[in-house]
This record gives C-alpha cells, structure tokens and sequence, in this order.
C-alpha cells in the first residue's frame, strides 16, 4: 500500500549521520555559548505561537524537525549554562556531563531493581557512597537518588513520621488519633520543606517559620521556645529542617545547637544542604559539616554544586531501613527475592517505581573532574563571590545585604528616597538586565526588602565574565536608579 508508514527505527545510516551533526552541534554550542543572548524577551505564548498546534500525523525528517528546534526552540530557552547567566545557584553543564546525558539516553534502562539493570543499582550504590565519604557521614547513612531536593525532603519527613507514627503506612494520620505533628524550619528555608508537610499528610500549617539572626541563620534560643510552646499546647513536635546554603543568601544554620535541641526533644533532624553540602568537598571548609554525622537525614544535589547534570539529588538517611519499611511492596510482576548484598531495589525507598539511571552521570563527572578538581572549581566560584562583594562595598552606591558564605552575592542598590522606592528601582534593574540578554541574575526579598543577588557556580564563567556583569550592573543602576 502506497501511504503504509515503514515500522522500526529510522534508518541506522540516518542516526549515524544525524549523531555526527549533533554531535559539532553540541560542540559549537558549548563553544560559543557566551556569544548568545541569555534569555529570550518574549511574552508567554510567543514560542508556541510558531509551533504546528496540529498533532503530528505523518512522518517527518530529523533534519526538518532539527531545523525548526534551532530557529524557534534554542533560541526561546533561557541559557543556564552561559557564562553570564547568573541567576538561582549558577549552572553546572559540563562537557563530561553532557556526554554522559547522550550514553543514558542511549542505554534508557529503568532503575527500579537490581535486576532491571544491575549496573544502573550497583553504580548508584557506589557513587552515593562516594559522596557519603565525601560528605563526611559515618558509614551508617545509606542513600538513594531521586530527582530534586523537595523529593529528598519529602521522603526525609516520611521517614520522620514513620519512626514517630509506624502505623501511619497502613492506617494513615488520621486513623491514630495522634496530636498534630510540627515540623520547624527557618524563614528562610525554601518552601520545599511545606511541600513536604503537604505531601505527607502533616499540613502546611504544621510548619512552623523559625526567626533568623542578623546573618540569616536560625535562631536557636526562639526554636526551643516555639518547641516549648508546641508541646504546652498539645502538638507533637516531630522534626527541624535545618539549611546549609539557604536558597537567598547561602546561609548555614547552626547545626551542632539545633542537634542538641532535636535530642532533648526527640525530633529528627534533617538537613537541607541541597546547594550548601557540596561545600564539604574542600577541606578548608571543614567547619560546614559541623554537627552533619548526628543529623537523621541530608539531602544534596550534586547537580547544584558538584557538576552533575541537572537532574540529581541524594538523600542520605541514618537509618535507611526506615524508609524501606514505609515504601516496599513487592508487586507479583517483579518477581522480587529478597535483597541481599548488592541486589538492592531503590523503588523499594521512595514513591517512585520507574527510575532513570543518574548515577551515570555522577560516576562520569566525578571521575573526570576527581574531588581535587571538584574543589579547585568550587573554590575558584568562592573566590569570584568574594571579588564582587568587595567591588559592591567599593562602589558607595551599593551595600551588601548578607554577608558572603558561599558563591553566593546578595546587595541592593541604596538610592535616595522610601523603601519602596528603592525596593522597585532594585527590581527594575534586575528586570532590565535580564531583558537586554547580556546577564542574568535574581531578585530576592531579605527583611521584606528587595535585593539583587547573584549565584556563582557555572565552570564557564571567569573574573572576566564577572567584571562584564559588574559594568552592566553599575550601568543598568546608573540609567534606572538615578
Ligand atoms: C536550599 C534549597 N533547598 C531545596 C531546594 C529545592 O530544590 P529542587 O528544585 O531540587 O527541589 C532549593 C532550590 O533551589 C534550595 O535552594
């Protein structure tokens, strides 16, 4: 029949050349990435509005399809990876990385049990331990790897509320007839800690916003009265969340006081150190990792700090078990055996029964850069941040808004006139250096005042690049601020 589509793959001479045109592709673009704007300057719908909204009915060619992604994809997406782009935590593209997204994407096998691709198991057993050991944290922690933080977190306060309410698996909250749970947490803990309390069942209202100190860390004097007054009133107090590297100003709360307060209390401890861990890995920052070995669970992601292609997040939980006993089910069709050894089914420890093979890309990344690299990079990143905050405190214009803990640059722009004045010229900055494409960077609000900040973590950008954004900065400041 004359309209009979051909069935199986394209052609294998088509990929083979396809890959190759890719492949100068990729390079081309990594090479030249700086040249482009950062972020397109359209309004929503634009992008779709030059896409067929008719569903594909027939075939068409790669290199039909490739030419469209160049002239309306590429250029509608905002590029994390340029060496300016210097919004949320920086960018961590890597060619290594990159590589290692092409060979998954090639392999595409499932990690949800040993069996299903041992490989898959056995590496990501091996790099979490890598990390583990990188990370400091006493053998006792198993981890497994979900997709972002707010997962991690998530199954971090489940495994809190299965050592403080077993039961819940089976009957659920409501059938125990259990006080309210609290969880604690800093104002300025992201809000993936509410999403957790959400998820499981405790309730966004049941996380209780803690005080910060003049540096943005928690105050630990106001969590053991808020603690006090919880249990006075009848509530459970069930876990703290505590941040290393909090999402505006990298900020690290004192770990070793909020232990000594999760003791007293019997509450379980969980550490936020998606962006902030990864600092572990050089020696001289030592101090961050205070207090890590008696937390009851930390999250990390490596694709944050540590290079990892975006996505990768690791959740290291003292007593994994727990998180086995809330989440195994042996459904028939996997004709599971019991695990022994390495035979280890990482569905078996979260939500998730489908899982992408990601530690793939950590075990590439880490070996070709090795920890050494890893930490020369991230001190290079500190070293920037620092540069800059003294450019800011040289400019009589400026003011830095929280002090410089990591590779992370809070200040604002202190013209004449209200808060409010100053607080929308701060954010029309922002918003017009993110319109020209130049540079990028975020807003935040510290104190209920807006302030600019800049996230330094993109192994492209150089002192160079970071004088580029400084001058566009100063002159954005001097055509809206003045
Ligand atoms: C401190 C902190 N925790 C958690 C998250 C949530 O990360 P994810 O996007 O991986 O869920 C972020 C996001 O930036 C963060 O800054």
């Amino acid at each position: 029949m004359k309209d009979r589509q051909p069935l199986g793959d394209v052609p294998a001479e088509e990929f083979r050349k396809q890959l190759h045109e890719l492949a100068d592709w990729i390079a081309d673009y990594r090479e030249h990435i700086g040249e482009r704007r950062i972020s397109p300057n359209d309004k929503p719908g634009a992008i779709l509005a030059q896409l067929n909204a008719t569903a594909p009915e027939t075939a068409a060619p790669l290199n039909e399809i490739f030419a469209d992604m160049e002239r309306v994809i590429v250029p509608g997406v905002a590029h994390w990876a340029h060496p300016q782009f210097m919004s949320y935590f920086g960018s961590t593209t890597t060619s290594p990385g990159i590589l290692a997204e092409m060979i998954t994407g090639a392999l595409n096998v499932n990690a949800m049990t040993w069996r299903t691709s041992p490989a898959a198991t056995e590496l990501e057993t091996l790099v979490l331990d890598w990390l583990r050991q990188w990370l400091r944290l006493p053998k006792q922690f198993g981890g497994v790897v979900y997709d972002t933080a707010s997962i991690s977190t998530m199954h971090a306060l489940a495994a809190a509320r299965e050592q403080a309410a077993p039961n819940a698996r089976t009957v659920g909250l409501s059938g125990l007839g259990l006080p309210a749970f609290r969880i604690y947490t800093s104002d300025q803990a992201h809000s993936s800690v509410e999403k957790g309390a959400i998820a499981i069942g405790i309730g966004e209202d049941n996380v209780q916003r803690v005080p910060t100190d003049g540096q943005f860390r928690m105050n630990v004097s106001t969590l053991r009265e808020m603690v006090a007054t919880d249990v006075f009133n009848n509530f459970k107090p069930l876990a703290v969340v505590a941040t290393v590297g909090t999402t505006s100003t990298a900020s690290v709360d004192p770990i070793p006081e909020i232990t000594k307060v999760c003791r007293e209390d019997k509450m379980w401890l969980h550490i936020d150190g998606a962006y902030g861990a990864g600092l572990a890995l050089l020696p001289e920052c030592k101090w961050v990792t205070a207090g890590w070995s008696e937390a009851d669970s930390i999250v990390i992601n490596p694709h944050k700090m540590l290079f990892v292609p975006f996505d990768f997040s690791a959740l290291y939980v003292r007593d994994i078990g727990r998180l086995r006993r809330l989440f195994a089910l042996a459904p028939e069709h996997l004709h599971l055996r019991d695990p022994v050894g390495a035979e280890i089914n990482y569905m078996d420890y979260g939500v998730q029964l489908g899982r992408r093979f990601r530690a793939l890309k950590a075990w590439v990344v880490w070996r070709a850069f090795g920890r050494a690299g890893m930490a020369a990079r991230i001190r290079e990143h500190l070293r920037l941040a620092k540069l800059f905050a003294d450019w800011i405190q040289q400019d009589k214009r400026f003011e830095l808004s929280a002090p410089v803990v990591m590779g992370v640059v809070c200040f604002r722009l202190t013209t004449a006139g209200d808060d409010q004045k100053v607080d929308t010229i701060n954010s029309k900055i922002v918003e017009q250096i993110n319109a020209s494409g130049r540079a990028y960077l975020t807003q935040t609000k510290l104190r209920g005042r807006t302030v600019m900040r800049i996230g330094l973590g993109n192994i492209l950008t150089t002192e160079q690049h970071l004088r580029n954004v400084w001058e566009i900065i100063q002159n954005t400041a001097e055509e809206v601020g003045t």
